[in-house]
């Protein structure tokens, strides 16, 4: 297992579409624990593959408390097939998206199908916490970012603010 680097924005990367997975092999394994290992180094509770530069339809989750034993859950080729009409608001944050945190309105209630460790076809229904996180992580897999629900002006300060701590230049007063 490995502890991968994650991209952030404004890397071009984010806003691609993920590839589905034909047959769940070896590489499939290693890139779940891969993705495992680096969410819970970085204190995330999802992780989309295309977060570390991959683009397969792949993400890992993890909603468990601090003191609660860890709960990893596996999704590849995740398909959303119900939602509800309740909503639910949770204030996200994205590790490709560093100390930024935004009100996104979401179903409260969604069911997803998808490929389980074992290519076995599985479904589950989500709610709550789990629910908006898979949601969030099936939009990494479209190239959606939750700064895509705001409106240009908002995004680009955002995503101009990043770029700048990211440089950090030394400063200096002349
Ligand atoms: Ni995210």
């Amino acid at each position: 297992m490995s502890i991968k680097k994650i991209i952030t924005v404004p890397d071009e990367t984010l806003k691609k579409i993920s590839v589905p997975i034909e047959k769940v092999g070896l590489n499939e394994k290693k890139l779940i624990n891969d993705l495992f290992e680096t969410m819970y180094h970085s204190k995330g509770i999802g992780l989309a593959a295309v977060q570390v530069g991959i683009l397969k339809r792949i993400l890992v989750i993890d909603i468990s408390a601090k003191d609660e034993k860890n709960k990893p859950l596996s999704f590849i080729n995740p398909k959303i097939k119900k939602i509800s009409d309740e909503t639910s608001i949770y204030e996200e944050g994205c590790l490709s998206i560093p100390d930024t945190f935004i009100e996104i309105e979401r179903p409260k209630i969604c069911e997803v199908e998808y490929i389980d460790l074992d290519g076995k076809v599985q479904n589950m229904k989500c709610d709550g916490l789990l629910s908006t996180c898979l949601q969030h992580e099936i939009n990494h897999l479209d190239g959606k970012l939750i700064i895509d629900h705001l409106s240009k002006l908002k995004r680009d300060l955002i995503i101009k603010k990043i770029s700048k701590t990211k440089k950090n230049p030394d400063r200096i007063v002349v």
